[in-house]
């Protein structure tokens, strides 16, 4: 065969075998949450908790709860980012926030995806990215409070341990 030829072959070759066993060819991560609380009380926990992991301090003795950076927020839409402590990798994060029942539920579509484009094994960072935000917060504790996800959707979503990434 041509060497190019082989080189597409091999190429495409693992590119569907990504696609079908492995997840996310990219490192990412997608969590739909839904919570038995208005939105508005979802929205200050996360912008709080976002803020209060600002700095180094929360990783002194490892683990992944700091160098968070709040890029935008608005009761319906938070933007930020993560920096991994040591490594300095950056991961975009963002929350979508809907309302429903009257108010008084609220459905969050939260995404988290690595900058660096070859990152294709993560150990479950971009999960923990998120993840954490909502322990920290106390809203894994709130009312109602149900997560879905999975390994296709989240970078090594089962094997994260949330306590080192
Ligand atoms: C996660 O890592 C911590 C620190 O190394 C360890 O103590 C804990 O047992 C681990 N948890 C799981 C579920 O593996």
């Amino acid at each position: 065969m041509h060497p190019v030829h082989w080189f597409l072959a091999a190429l495409l070759a693992v590119g569907t075998s990504g696609l079908c066993c492995a997840g996310p060819l990219h490192a990412q991560c997608k969590v739909e949450w839904y919570f038995g609380i208005p939105c508005q009380v979802v929205y200050e926990s996360l912008v709080s908790q976002i803020k209060k992991w600002r700095t180094m301090a929360g990783c002194t003795m490892g683990g992944q709860k700091c160098l968070y950076k709040l890029q935008s927020a608005s009761v319906h839409f938070i933007a930020a980012k993560h920096t991994t402590p040591f490594e300095r990798y950056v991961d975009d994060i963002n929350f979508r926030l809907v309302s429903y029942h009257f108010f008084t539920c609220c459905h969050v579509s939260a995404m988290s995806i690595s900058e660096t484009w070859y990152a294709i094994k993560d150990h479950g960072t971009n999960y923990c990215n998120l993840y954490n935000l909502m322990e920290g917060s106390g809203l894994t504790e709130a009312r109602g409070y149900k997560e879905i996800t999975s390994d296709f959707l989240c970078t090594q979503r089962s094997s994260a341990n949330c306590t080192v990434y």
